[in-house]
């Protein structure tokens, strides 16, 4: 059986890629296609607790590199219990968030202090030869994408804050390095997402389309 396809969103706070996965899968199922949402951190069972270390608490609880180093850990958990077995038997896998997010957050974010070249070679390590086939990186100005997580957060009670609380300058940095990201391979493709959920939608679909589809 041919395998599935895995997709990935990337993007700063508030940026709505949990809605458009949803709307994603749904396009993709009503065409047949077997479809696996998942996300990280937090994709797995252990991934769940250590999504809860990663996201709750003080701010400033980690250093750059632990934070990075839990990040992969929950990544190769996720890579070889769930995503590798579902591509497998042919299925097609979105996640919310994947390696990018960690090459943006802790490495853009916090002003490159911890090297890019440790996080190359602990994706390496950790992932090996494996990268997604599509990566959509919506792209929003912080200021609202922020305005729309706490907003959420607050709605839902959630404790998931840790990165809502850092300086604006920390997701204009992000915001930059995964703009920067982009320009490193053809599998990325920024789309904006300070235009209505619909207009999103039909965007990605298109590009789905194109790149995978149709190709
Ligand atoms: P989410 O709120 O989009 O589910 O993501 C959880 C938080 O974890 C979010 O603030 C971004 C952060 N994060 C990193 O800092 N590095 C990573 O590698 C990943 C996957 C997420």
């Amino acid at each position: 059986m041919a395998t599935g396809y895995f997709i990935t969103l990337e993007g700063g706070e508030g940026a709505g890629k949990t809605t458009q996965i949803k709307l994603l899968a749904e396009y993709l199922q009503a065409k047949g296609i077997e479809v696996v949402t998942t996300k990280e951190p937090g994709g797995t069972p252990i991934g769940l607790e250590l999504r809860k270390m990663l996201c709750t608490g003080d701010k400033d609880k980690f250093d750059p590199v632990a934070e990075a180093l839990l990040y992969y850990a929950d990544r190769r958990i996720h890579v070889q219990q769930k995503i590798l077995p579902a591509l497998q038997e042919g299925k097609w896998v979105i996640s919310d968030r994947f390696a990018d997010s960690t090459m943006a957050y802790q490495y853009y974010g916090y002003n490159k202090r911890v090297s890019k070249e440790m996080l190359e070679q602990l994706y390496k390590m950790t992932v090996g030869d494996f990268y997604p086939d599509l990566t959509l990186i919506l792209d929003i100005d912080p200021k609202v994408g922020l305005a729309r997580s706490i907003k959420r957060n607050n709605e839902e009670k959630g404790q998931e804050i840790r990165f809502e609380g850092r300086e604006i300058e920390f997701h204009n940095n992000l915001r930059n390095g995964f703009l920067e990201i982009a320009k490193t391979a053809p599998r990325y493709k920024v789309l904006n997402a300070g235009q209505t959920i619909e207009d999103l939608h039909k965007e990605i679909v298109k590009t789905v389309k194109e790149r995978l589809i149709n190709r």
